[in-house]
Order: structure tokens, then C-alpha cells, then sequence
């Protein structure tokens, strides 16, 4: 396993496993003078922890981050800054008949025939979600520097489960209304639809997908290194790294392949002295940068795949087929825990692309 960083100015490295002693982040690049303690970072983190609701799973972690370099008198020093947060609520004998009889639509069996059993498997290791607290940390610092920095705010929200989809809403009411519910969606009437389908599911032994919807207000025009580092490409490997994550798109996405021309191109216009586009299908990016127009992308997750339903696997020794009840705390929807996740790993790009540009200098005053 040796990609565990990402980014070229911003460097963020992401260590530890789901049932080891902890998990943590490094952040190498982040300029001198951020304001910074514990507590931002802590913020964004208490959005993604486990056991908060009944449309989570029920592990309960304090997710208490810990920063051990890179800040002195409060503000950063543009050393690594490195972070962590120790594992409490390990119940790692839930994992023991998994090592075997690989969970259908995990990362079981590809992970034991690559590393030849030696990887830690327990609550998934390395391929847990309980890794992305690590993208929040990261992610934290990155949203703070661009918003003190550049004013670039980026919020992201649930907009389907299931086939449950919310309903269109102005962005500032939206901003407000995320974490008014479980679910983190901003249409109140959607949210409550969308628990439903949610605690079906769990009650049924099953998991349910859904998409969360992410928007960045703020971005400068021509951000973005094409053609390997146009900014889709960047965002898109960030965002796929997300666990059960299936499918990025970006403004129409695959609906605009349904288009006409004429219907899918954002014609410009000035508005208050400024150059803007009429319509944002383009999802603010075009040939690899910026537009200046909000950037608009869209995450599809899988259901998360372990479930309590009787299923068919195979002993990887016996090669015998065996039946499978998936024992453990698992998310039902991994989607109402995502919305942190997508804001701190668009930041993280964001972040890196802006110091890139030489948009943020290497001290900030
Ligand atoms: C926040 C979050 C929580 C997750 N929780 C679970 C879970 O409880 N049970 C599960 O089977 N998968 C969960 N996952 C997804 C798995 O980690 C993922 O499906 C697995 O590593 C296989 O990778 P892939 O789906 O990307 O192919 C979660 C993902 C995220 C982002």
C-alpha cells in the first residue's frame, strides 16, 4: 500500500486502520500563519462520527483529534502539521469468520489475495470508512485556509437515498438546512422520507445507497492544471478514494449526454460588470479549470455491503460455498455520515490547486 498521500503543494498522507491503536493525518504545505486549534478540525469531525443517530451505525467514538506538530501559539508554523485520533470501540471479534468467507461486495477477498492475509482485517483495516475521518481532518484545515484565504466555501449535502430525491432549493437556504436532520439533507419533507427508507432497510437486515451533492461557491477563474491535473481529474481520484463511492459527476453529468448542444452549453452573459454563464451545465469547469461559476458535482454511493441478510460466499481455503451472516455495527447508509467527507476532500484538491496557482502565498498575514 503505498499511496496513502495526495495532492503536490497540499500533502495529505493518511495512516492507521479501523481496529488498531489509532488513525491519523499528515499535512505537509499547509502555509504559515493559519489560525488553528483543535477545535476547527473538531467541528467538521463531530459531522461525520459514528453512533449519532439510528440511521448510523452504532459504534460509538468520541473522535477526539489530537494535533502533535506544525501548531505553536495557535497558529500554524508551515511545518507538517500531523493529528490523530485514538480507537476506542473496537469489537473486532465480529471480523474473525470474515477472514475466510469473504462479505460480498467488501473488500475482503481482493485485500486477503494482495497482501496474502497479512493485512489487518479487523472492522475492514484499511478499507474502512471509519478512514475517512483521517479526509476530515485534512480537510478541516484545507476549507479553513480557502475560506480565509480566497472566500471559497464549499458545501455539500444529501440529495438522494434509495430513489428518494430532494427537491431543488436556493443555495442560502440550502447552506442552513443540512444538518437540520439526520440524513443531512436540506429539504425537510425529503429528509424524513429518505430516514424512512433508511430504517426499512435496517430493519430488514439490508443497506440502502444514495448520492450526496457537493457545491463550491467562490472559485476563481482558471484553477486547474491540464491535462492529468485538470481539476475533474483531481477531484475525481480524491472523491473515488471515498469508500463505496461509485460514480462522480460533474454540473449535467451523465444527463447532459441526453442533451443537445444547444441545450447543454451555458451561454455568457455579463452580470453586475462580471462575465458569468446563463445555466452552470458545465458544473463549473471547462477543459480542466475553473469557470468562476460554482462548482457543482455529484457523489453516487453504493449500499453499504454488509448486511445482516443470509448470504452466498466462498471459504477461500475449502473453496466450498458457505452461507454468510454479516455480525457488526454497520452504517445501513453510509450517505448521511458523507457530506463532511466530500467537503474535506474537495477542499483538500481545492487547497492544493489554489497553492498550485500561487492563489495563497506561504505565509499568510
Ligand atoms: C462513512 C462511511 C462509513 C462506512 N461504513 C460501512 C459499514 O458500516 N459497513 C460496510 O460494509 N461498509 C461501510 N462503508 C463502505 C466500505 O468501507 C466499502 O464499501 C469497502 O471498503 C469496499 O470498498 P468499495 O465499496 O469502495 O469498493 C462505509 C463507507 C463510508 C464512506
Amino acid at each position: 500500500m503505498s499511496s496513502s498521500s495526495i495532492g503536490r503543494r497540499y500533502v495529505f498522507t493518511s495512516f492507521g486502520e479501523s481496529h488498531g491503536r489509532c488513525i491519523g493525518a499528515v499535512v505537509d504545505g499547509c502555509p504559515a500563519g493559519l489560525e488553528l486549534d483543535e477545535n476547527d478540525i473538531q467541528k467538521m469531525l463531530d459531522l461525520r462520527k459514528p453512533g449519532q443517530s439510528i440511521v448510523t451505525t452504532q459504534r460509538k467514538e468520541e473522535d477526539k483529534v489530537e494535533i502533535l506538530s506544525g501548531v505553536f501559539r495557535g497558529y500554524t508554523t508551515g511545518a507538517p502539521i500531523a493529528m490523530i485520533i485514538w480507537n476506542t470501540d473496537q469489537r473486532s471479534r465480529d471480523y474473525e469468520n470474515l477472514t475466510l468467507k469473504p462479505r460480498p461486495g467488501h473488500s475482503d477477498y481482493p485485500a486477503y489475495i494482495k497482501y496474502k492475509g497479512f493485512n489487518d482485517y479487523r472492522g475492514g483495516g484499511r478499507f474502512s470508512g471509519r478512514l475517512t475521518a483521517t479526509f476530515v481532518m485534512a480537510g478541516a484545515i484545507a476549507r479553513k485556509l480557502l475560506s480565509q484565504t480566497l472566500r471559497i466555501e464549499t458545501h455539500s449535502y444529501t440529495c438522494q437515498i434509495g430513489k428518494v430525491k430532494m427537491k431543488q432549493q436556493t443555495s442560502a437556504k440550502m447552506k442552513n438546512a443540512i444538518y437540520n436532520n439526520e440524513v443531512r439533507c436540506p429539504d425537510s419533507r425529503a429528509a424524513q422520507k429518505m430516514k424512512a427508507v433508511i430504517l426499512a432497510a435496517r430493519k430488514n437486515g439490508d443497506s440502502v445507497g444514495g448520492i450526496v451533492e457537493s457545491v463550491t461557491a467562490n472559485l476563481p477563474v482558471g484553477i486547474g492544471e491540464p491535462i492529468f491535473g485538470s481539476l475533474e481529474s483531481d477531484l475525481s481520484k480524491a472523491l473515488f478514494s471515498i469508500p463505496a463511492v461509485k460514480g462522480v459527476e460533474f454540473g449535467s453529468g451523465f444527463h447532459g449526454s441526453t442533451l443537445h448542444g444547444s441545450q447543454n452549453n451555458d451561454e455568457y452573459i455579463v452580470k453586475n460588470g462580471k462575465i458569468v454563464t446563463r445555466t452552470n451545465n458545465a458544473g463549473g469547469i471547462l477543459g480542466g479549470l475553473s469557470t468562476g461559476m460554482p462548482l457543482v458535482l455529484r457523489v453516487a454511493f453504493k449500499p453499504a455491503s454488509s448486511i445482516s441478510k443470509k448470504q452466498q460466499t466462498v471459504d477461500i481455503k475449502t473453496k466450498k460455498s458457505v452461507s454468510l451472516i454479516v455480525q457488526g455495527r454497520h452504517d445501513p447508509c453510509v450517505v448521511p455520515r458523507a457530506p463532511p467527507v466530500v467537503d474535506s476532500l474537495v477542499s483538500v484538491v481545492l487547497a492544493d490547486h489554489s497553492l498550485r496557482a500561487g492563489l495563497i502565498s506561504p505565509v499568510i498575514r
